[in-house]
């Protein structure tokens, strides 16, 4: 069968196959908008390739968390998808669960932002507001310094992340809030604004 070049619509449908979890889905459709507004960022040719790898990069964490990535390989293969948007997948969990490594920039935005949204999620749920909108680059900064808070997002892997990309940390943190205020609505983050 030849390659299919899957488009936003193939990889939600996929991604719901596959996942019922709210929090789940919702973590998916927020790597999905920080990916879509770095490609702008970065005036990439193939926008739609970088939200699409954004939204089904976690498609077997609630079937088969223990086979984290490996299984995603296996249904993204049997779906025709192409090999390039697989490596970009599976590339998110280097020094986590799989052994491939970030190489192009869209692998190093994923690899950076995945943990961070978390982080970033965390810190506007503790506002009075609950509030993406009214979050702040310094507030995440705070959470960030707090080893106990969202004890579960690797720091290491988001300071790695940014390494490889050659960026700011804290411009990272500030255009990964802006992409998901964008999508606040959708990623149940507009709070009681
Ligand atoms: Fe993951
Ligand atoms: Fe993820």
């Amino acid at each position: 069968m030849d390659k299919i070049t899957p488009t936003r619509e193939d990889a939600y449908q996929l991604l719901t196959e596959y996942n019922k979890s709210d929090s789940l889905i919702k973590h998916a459709l927020t790597v999905e908008a920080v990916m879509l507004h770095f490609a702008e960022l970065f005036n990439e040719e193939d926008p739609e390739k970088w939200r699409v790898i954004g939204l089904i990069h976690d498609l077997d964490f609630e079937m088969y968390p223990d086979e984290h990535c490996k299984k995603t390989e296996e249904i993204l293969n049997k779906r025709n998808w192409p090999e390039d948007y697989i490596h970009a997948v599976v590339s998110h969990g280097w020094q986590l669960c799989y052994n491939v490594e970030p190489v192009e920039r869209m692998e190093k935005v994923l690899y950076t932002i995945d943990e961070l949204t978390g982080l970033i999620a965390a810190t506007a749920l503790m506002r009075p507001s609950k509030s993406i909108l009214d979050t702040e680059v310094k507030s995440v900064k705070k959470k960030w310094k707090q080893k106990g808070f969202a004890a579960g997002v690797n720091r290491e892997v988001i300071e790695d992340g940014a390494n490889l990309l050659g960026m700011d940390l804290e411009q990272i943190m500030a255009e990964t809030i802006k992409a998901m205020q964008k999508a606040a609505d959708s990623i149940g983050l507009k709070g009681n604004i």
